[in-house]
């Protein structure tokens, strides 16, 4: 008994860890280990024997057990230094940058665009994303069946069967604006109204969600003359270049007459876009003088009132300003191009400290 002691007692002094100390328990006191195969023996004793060898191996038994658990918790409480060591911090270091936010291009070149109207008297008005038809067409002077209607591949709502209201559209485009604000102010107004958009679309210049910004200008006398004048000082502002070349095409808007598209002479070389040269046109905005029906539809008496409007396209403007050659990288949600791309959140874009810094 005393040799076994020796053995076993010795060995768990010199167990590296605990897979080895479990080695030795079972080998010790486990079931069929040598402790209990002692115990098996005591059958074979006289009842003498027993009395005397029977508590002297309980108490071996209870001897390797607690230096088994001792040597179990020296084993934790090493493990513990050891990675307490390993884990050392220096609380001296400098702090890491954390990553920053950006601002997104769409939200600066709204900011630039409501900076420069907003210097030229404009407010900003806003107005739902999800309209109804009337707002979207027919004060717009589009009644249904128009073929207009078609062109703009518009995104319907649902209506249960048998609900027989024309449904709601999500807004092809920032006009509906112009009514709700004649609505709300009366003439003489001059307002902005930036915000999303929505056509069943998709290729390079076009997604099914972009940006416009409508503008809206009615009083006595405005005519065609200061919409140009606006739109060429607009431009000059916004792209910060003097080379800036509009082109106004003779267009067709029912909610205009007359109308007139602006496009903008840029180059499309080797995948980069540049705004101010080159062969190419990209087309920024529709115009033209309110159409009488569009006053009266919004409650603007058309024999003593008139003005322009314009929806421009702000995703269009800022692929042009910065250079972005493709529209749908906007709405990938990439951060390494929003990091790219974007804005410090400081930045404030104003006419007098700078439109993008
Ligand atoms: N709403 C037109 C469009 O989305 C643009 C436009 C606005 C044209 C105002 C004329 C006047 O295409």
């Amino acid at each position: 008994m005393d040799d076994l002691r020796q053995k076993y007692l010795s060995a768990i002094a010199e167990a590296a860890d605990e897979e080895a100390l479990e080695a030795i328990r079972l080998a010790a006191v486990g079931k069929k280990g040598e402790v209990a195969l002692k115990m098996r023996e005591l059958g074979r004793m006289t009842p003498e024997e027993r009395r005397q060898v029977g508590p002297k191996l309980n108490a071996l038994k209870d001897e390797i057990n607690a230096a088994l658990a001792a040597k179990k918790a020296a084993l934790a409480d090493a493990a513990l230094d050891e990675r307490l060591r390993g884990e050392w911090l220096d609380v001296t270091l400098p702090a890491r940058p954390r990553p920053r936010g950006s601002v997104h291009p769409i939200s600066q070149v709204t900011e630039e665009v409501a900076a420069i109207f907003a210097d030229m008297g404009f407010a900003v008005a806003e107005g739902p994303q999800i309209e109804t038809d009337w707002y979207n067409f027919d004060a717009l002077n589009i009644p249904p069946h128009h073929p207009a209607r078609q062109e703009f591949d518009t995104f319907y709502m649902h209506r249960d069967a048998g609900d027989e209201r024309p449904p709601h559209v999500l807004r092809t485009h920032t006009s509906p604006v112009q009514i709700r604000a004649m609505e709300q102010t009366g003439a003489p107004i001059r307002v902005i109204a930036p915000g999303r958009v929505y056509r069943s679309d998709y290729d390079q210049t076009h997604t099914p969600m972009f940006h416009q910004v409508e503008g809206l200008a009615i009083d006595r006398d405005i005519s065609m003359a200061n919409l140009k004048w606006v739109l060429e000082e607009f431009c000059r502002a916004f792209f910060e270049v003097e080379s800036v070349e509009l082109r106004f095409r003779a267009s067709h808007f029912p909610f205009t007459e007359p109308s007139a598209e602006v496009d903008l002479r840029c180059s499309w070389q080797g995948g980069q876009l540049k705004v101010g040269e080159g062969d190419d046109w990209m087309e920024i905005l529709g115009s033209g003088m309110v159409h009488p029906k569009v006053l009266q539809a919004a409650g603007v008496d058309p024999d003593a009132w008139q003005g322009f409007a314009f929806g421009l396209g702000i995703d269009r403007i800022a692929m042009l300003k910065y250079g972005i050659p493709d529209l749908r990288a906007f709405f990938d949600s990439d951060l390494r191009w929003l990091r790219h791309y974007g804005f410090g959140a400081l930045r404030v874009p104003s006419l007098h400290g700078g439109l993008s810094g």
